[in-house]
């Protein structure tokens, strides 16, 4: 018997966006995964519109070329710059992380005014300002480009993590948006270090994770697309299939970091240019 579970294609510049499948596992857990993290080519942040939107369609074709039935563009960077580019050259359903978490913060703020932190990149695109000022808040954009290294590095409770995130917040929450009342985390790493953004934040804000609400949003397309697996196939786990362009063996050990458990069907992929 063929399988009627989907495969949902979870794509990311590298380990990051595990924070969104582990979010995707917790609602849908009767679904299976193939995640393509560009391990070699990371950083996206901090690399011009035309080299991420090369790389992101590349990893699209890739993941569908893999069964995938739904893409997820767990990457902020890469959804931020090129979610169109990547939307257009792709045969399925595209889900990125922006208009969710966008969404999400519109439905917290009360008072209209929200932060959004994340990489230069995806700053720099004001993609989170356009999507929130189209809900009708008014937004101030932080690039962080320390705190993915830093959390890379495991310090995600480390002093050095807090002052650094402290300062970016100061200069955040200040010029007329001391008042602001939500916190977008834009990029893939923070959710790891959401407990030490609540302490530091002013007491206040109410921090929006985009990863939660872009599976949500994920929840309610398969909804729609696909019909519900049957029930012997809800009840079995999903399957895990991972795909790396760099080393499989650091993607297993960073990886285990992000997801919260072991990762065991890592594949090495090369991509040809
Ligand atoms: N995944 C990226 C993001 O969410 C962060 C890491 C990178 O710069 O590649 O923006």
């Amino acid at each position: 018997m063929t399988s009627r579970r989907p495969t949902i294609g979870v794509f990311d510049s590298g380990f990051g966006g595990l924070t969104v499948l582990k979010a995707l596992l917790e609602l849908i857990p009767d679904a299976d995964y193939a995640y393509f993290g560009d391990t070699a080519r990371l950083p996206y942040g901090s690399k011009s519109v035309e080299t991420v939107a090369r790389y992101a369609v590349e990893a699209a074709h890739f993941l569908e070329g893999s069964g995938a039935a739904l893409l997820v563009i767990a990457c902020n960077t890469a959804t931020a710059l090129a979610l169109d580019r990547i939307t257009a050259g792709a045969h399925v359903p595209v889900v990125g992380v922006v208009e969710p978490g966008a969404g999400a913060a519109a439905s917290v703020s009360a008072n209209k005014k929200v932060v959004v932190v994340g990489t230069e990149a995806t700053v720099s695109s004001h993609a989170y300002r356009k999507a929130l000022e189209a809900r009708g808040l008014s937004a101030r954009e932080k690039a962080c480009p320390l705190l993915v290294p830093l959390v890379e590095e495991g310090w995600v409770e480390h002093r050095v993590t807090e002052q650094v995130a402290g300062i970016y917040l100061g200069e955040a929450f200040a010029d007329g948006f001391q008042d602001a009342d939500t916190l977008v985390l834009g990029c893939t790493h923070y959710p790891l270090i959401k407990p030490l953004l609540h302490r530091i934040a002013p007491a206040h804000v109410s921090i929006v994770d985009s990863a939660e609400s872009t599976a949500r949003a994920v929840a309610g397309h398969l909804k729609n697309l696909l019909p519900p697996a049957v029930d012997q196939e809800r009840r079995s786990k999903p399957r895990l299939k991972f795909f790396a362009t760099d080393s499989v063996e650091k993607f297993r050990r960073l990886g285990q970091r992000f997801l919260g458990h072991p990762i065991e069907d890592v594949q090495h992929v090369d991509l040809k240019e």
